[in-house]
């Protein structure tokens, strides 16, 4: 956590000293603040609370007015004038709204990941916010697992860069800054593999997957410096989180050298009951302070258990005290102490808040990936009279929020219809939803493909609520709702009849599974939750404004069956083989995604060729150099991401198919050619050997380069390790 100037050391030493139990349980513990009428309200609490000192830290407090009042209280009006922790998840923003994560991660661009925590830490900041629940690096190979949303998607190396990204966005050059908030790294960890993606279920998996897949994240967060750490829900094989000391004691802060602050998940330390390793609060209290859970998010279980297991010997007043001297040390750091009010004191400029709104739409549309545009539909033509914009998304604003919204208001989003009324300012907007997100009226169908009937071309706006996925939000069917397939097939039939192209944008936190969409529509677009802006950045790739540049972060598949389906699965001894039934692969559909992870087209073409890899033999310490010529075939310019990935040929234990270990960028103008080079450190390139000890295998690898992970698209070199 840095280190303290002497000086603060010494106040927290003898704030130590002063405080009663009552008040050192008051900093471990976290209430959650709602809105009325009248200001803000503690759930179950009371003003009282803060100024008696047996509340330290808020969280969903919002506007910059109640946390400063809030704070007053236990500033000015408590015994030893500590000042609150406030948090809040601002997950993707604050008031101004940018894609949700995994949308976020489609743009394979680490800068632009970092500029938006940048952002929506200085505009929670502005509100008096100090710590927000997020980065969430909760790997996931798992579409039926509504959190996949807010995390990297299926990669480890991705949430390694994700959460490197986000924890420099969020705490800035400098946690005490008036615009800098606390990150916390959550869940940790295996959250993302819960059974069957159903939600709050029990994950088990080996330790060689912790290392090799869900702890990478987090490792990669410590490193960067994060501020404070969540503890999932969930259990690993049989062990709660909140109370698995040997994760969070120590892996987490001995292995890994986490010294902040671990902040239990909402009643997660009273949930140790239902999860039935702990009789009552006082056990639980005792489980997740021994396991190391510093702050109680609003279980109450320190607040009126604590007492008792100290009593009852079942924990100490040192480790009572250590909690405490780490949540002092993060108020510190977070210059709390030193001005308790420098957040929330000015209001951001009209300026401000306009060039955010910019980077909004410009973030929501690098988030779109166009997945197919077989007969180039897209870009629709600029001179259109008549366009038909149906389905249930069409005009939903409050929709395009996606889950965890912060702070913003439905009415302050753009709709897909408002967006392209401005657009086409010239052109008829047809507009008709025909179906409910979800629900089974259908009575709307007819009314909708009629207006197919005066349209030039149709859009069609097809998916999710944003409350069918993010938390509490998983699918056994992740498919189109309600009867919008129906909506769909029928506008599909009349729009061939007519020969006028249909392009189709899902809306939706996770892939959907919609093969027959993506082999009938003219284009189809994954435009997930593009945020505030949506409206006007689907409208950018719709227009040709701009040229798609996202990519999926995550293999998409084209039945629930393959879940979970991911790029980096180990190989067999049996691979599929279509001449051989005793193969690796299934009797009724294809081992192959969808879409593979990293697939998107834009509205140009790039063909890549002379993979050189440079030296072809290469010691520990050396970086190799793999460049690639990258060559723009059409009639526009277009950004071109390429992935580097390694394959193993052998090892002791059996290599994954593919391991992603970079990825680069390249923008030419039409015609243009480039090379863009790549950078491997040999020393990345270690893995862990049967003994789950970190080696670099001598021998021969395949570097592969390409447009995503189908293994068609990539060029192939070689390399040989010489260790
Ligand atoms: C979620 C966390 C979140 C917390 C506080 C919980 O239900 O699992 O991700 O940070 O609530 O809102």
């Amino acid at each position: 956590m840095g280190t303290l100037k002497p000086q603060e050391a010494r106040r927290i030493d003898a704030l130590l000293g002063r405080m009663s139990l009552a008040e050192k349980l008051g900093q471990l513990t976290m209430m959650a603040a709602t809105h009325t009428v009248t200001g803000p309200v503690i759930t179950g609490h009371s003003t009282d609370d803060i100024r008696s000192g047996r509340i330290g830290n808020l969280l969903n407090l919002i506007g910059a007015g109640a946390a400063r009042e809030m704070q007053r209280v236990a500033v000015e009006e408590s015994r030893l004038g500590v000042p609150l922790l406030i948090a809040l998840d601002v997950i993707h923003g604050h008031r101004t709204l940018f894609p949700p994560p995994l949308a976020e991660v489609a743009l394979f661009d680490p800068e632009a990941w970092r500029l938006t925590a940048r952002e929506a830490a200085r505009e929670a900041a502005a509100d008096g916010i100090a710590m927000t629940f997020a980065p969430m690096l909760d790997v996931s190979r798992d579409p039926r697992w509504g959190r996949i949303v807010e995390g990297p998607g299926e990669s480890a190396w991705v949430g390694r860069r994700l959460a490197e990204a986000k924890v420099r966005g969020f705490q800035g050059n400098d946690l005490a800054a008036a615009d800098s908030i606390a990150a916390v790294a959550k869940h940790f960890c295996g959250y993302g593999a819960v059974t069957a993606g159903r939600e709050y279920a029990s994950v088990d998996f080996s330790e060689r997957a912790l290392r090799e897949v869900y702890l990478p994240p987090f490792a990669a967060a410590v490193n960067a410096g994060v501020a404070a750490v969540m503890p999932a829900f969930t259990d690993l094989a049989g062990i709660p989180m909140t109370a698995h000391a040997g994760l969070l004691r120590r892996l987490l802060r001995l292995e890994l050298g986490f010294d902040g602050v671990l902040v239990s998940d909402y009643n997660a330390v009273a949930e140790l009951i239902r999860h039935g390793v702990a009789a009552d609060l006082i056990e639980a209290a005792a489980l997740a302070l021994r396991a190391g859970v510093d702050i109680d998010m609003v279980s109450g279980a320190y607040l009126h258990g604590l007492p008792a297991a100290l009593e009852r010997g079942l924990v100490s007043l040192a480790e009572i005290d250590e909690s405490v001297r780490r949540v002092l040390i993060l108020k510190t750091r977070l210059g709390l102490f030193e001005d308790p009010y420098r957040r929330g004191a000015a209001l951001e400029s009209a300026a401000t808040l306009a060039e955010r709104r910019r980077l909004a739409r410009e973030i929501g549309a690098r988030s779109i990936v166009l997945l197919t545009n077989p007969v180039e539909a897209l870009p629709l033509s600029g001179s259109l009279r008549r366009l038909a914009l149906l389905g249930p998304l069409a005009d939903a604003p409050g929709e395009m929020r996606g889950p965890w919204w912060s702070a913003a208001q439905p009415d302050t989003q753009v709709s897909v219809l408002a967006g392209l009324r401005a657009a086409w300012p010239q052109a008829r907007i047809l507009h008709a939803p025909g179906v409910e997100i979800a629900g089974e009226d259908g009575s709307g169908i007819a009314a909708a493909v009629e207006l197919c009937e005066a349209a030039e071309a149709v859009v069609l706006c097809l998916g999710e609520a944003a409350t069918m996925s993010g938390e509490a939000a998983s699918r056994a069917h992740p498919e189109l709702p309600g009867r919008q397939r129906e909506l769909a097939e029928a506008v599909l039939q009349r729009a061939r009849a007519r020969n006028i192209p249909v392009v189709a944008a899902l809306f939706s936190g996770r892939p959907l599974i919609v093969p027959w969409l993506a082999s009938q529509a003219s284009a189809l677009l994954a435009a997930w939750f593009p945020g505030c802006e949506a409206g006007h950045a689907l409208a950018d790739i719709l227009t040709g404004r701009a040229s798609p540049s996202a990519r999926t972060p995550i293999s998409w598949p084209r039945a629930v069956g393959q879940i979970p389906l991911y790029f980096g699965q180990r190989g067999s001894g049996r691979p599929a083989d279509p001449a051989n039934s005793y193969s690796s692969r299934y009797i009724d559909e294809s081992n192959e995604p969808l879409f593979a992870f990293g697939h998107g087209l834009s509205y140009t073409r790039f063909s890549i060729t002379n993979l050189r890899v440079r030296p072809e033999s290469a010691a520990a310490s050396a970086t190799v150099e793999i460049d690639v010529d990258v060559q723009n075939e059409g009639s526009r310019r277009g950004e071109e991401t390429l992935f580097l990935f390694v394959r193993r040929l052998q090892g002791r234990v059996a290599p994954p198919l593919l391991e992603l270990h970079g990825i680069g960028k390249i923008a030419l103008e039409p015609g243009a050619r480039g090379t863009l080079r790549l950078h491997l450190p040999v020393a990345e390139l270690r893995s862990l050997g049967p003994d789950l000890e970190p080696v670099l295998e001598p021998g021969e690898l395949e570097i592969l380069v390409g447009p995503s992970a189908d293994r068609a698209s990539l060029l192939a070199g070689r390399l040989t390790l010489v260790v």
